[in-house]
């Protein structure tokens, strides 16, 4: 078990492959101080996200990696790595990231890749968590933030938020209620992370000086107005 401290003002790089809300939470939760960090890099697979614009707009720093441009994925992992590098990242974060990270990216930053994902893992993984969850036919969803490990969707469990799926939800509905959980929990997963508090060990992550009962109360069962 070990401790995961970075610097005071840990620097951070989000992925990002589409209208970046995820990101936008995160810059602020930043500007009020809910999070020591600054974003030193936000990189796109894809030029076209509105991400980009979003990062900009706050004096990000952007850079556009497209992974059609590398034969390999391991080629493109290690581009990734470089300009992660090259930007000083400590913590690596997957924002809606919608390419697999595979060992180049994970060997470079071990310990330091997190992801969100829009389901309660180990429930439906992969693409559309949401409407996996929704066909299925679940009472209950959410989302997830979890280290990243080789496997999809697998790596230890940071927090998870569940949210209800109401009788006359539309896919969008559910869809638009998981993402404000999402909004919450993934800050504040990356608010103990760069203020050292969590530990790996084995699967589990142990959260220092948090208080469970309280964490369940704020974060895991979300259903202030049932929004
Ligand atoms: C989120 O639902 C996230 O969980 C999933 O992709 C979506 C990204 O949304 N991995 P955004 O780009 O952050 O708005």
């Amino acid at each position: 078990m070990w401790s995961l401290k970075l610097s005071d003002m840990t620097k951070i790089g989000v992925l990002i492959s589409g209208s970046g809300s995820n990101l936008q939470s995160i810059i602020e939760a930043i500007k009020v101080g809910e999070i020591g960090a600054e974003i030193a890099v936000v990189i796109s697979n894809d030029e076209t996200a509105y991400g980009l614009t979003r990062a900009t707009d706050n004096g990000i720093p952007v850079k556009v990696i497209k992974h059609g441009d590398y034969a390999e994925r391991q080629e493109f992992d290690k581009e990734l790595v470089r300009v992660l590098r090259e930007c000083e990242v400590e913590l690596v974060v997957l924002a809606g990231f919608m390419r697999v990270v595979g060992t180049v990216l994970l060997e470079a930053f071990p310990d330091r890749v997190i992801n969100i994902h829009p389901a309660i893992l180990p429930a439906f993984p992969g693409t559309d968590g949401q409407a996996q969850a929704f066909v299925y036919g679940v009472k209950l969803a959410g989302c997830t933030v979890h280290f990243v490990d080789e496997k999809i969707d697998h790596g230890p469990i940071i927090i998870q938020a569940a949210v209800p799926v109401l009788s006359g939800d539309s896919e969008s509905d559910l869809k638009a209620r998981i993402l404000r959980c999402e909004h919450k929990i993934f800050p504040y997963a990356i608010a103990l992370y760069c203020s050292g508090k969590l530990h790996i060990d084995g699967r589990r992550v142990i959260i220092d000086g948090v208080d469970d009962v309280l964490l369940a109360q704020q974060s895991l069962i979300s259903c202030p107005g049932l929004n």
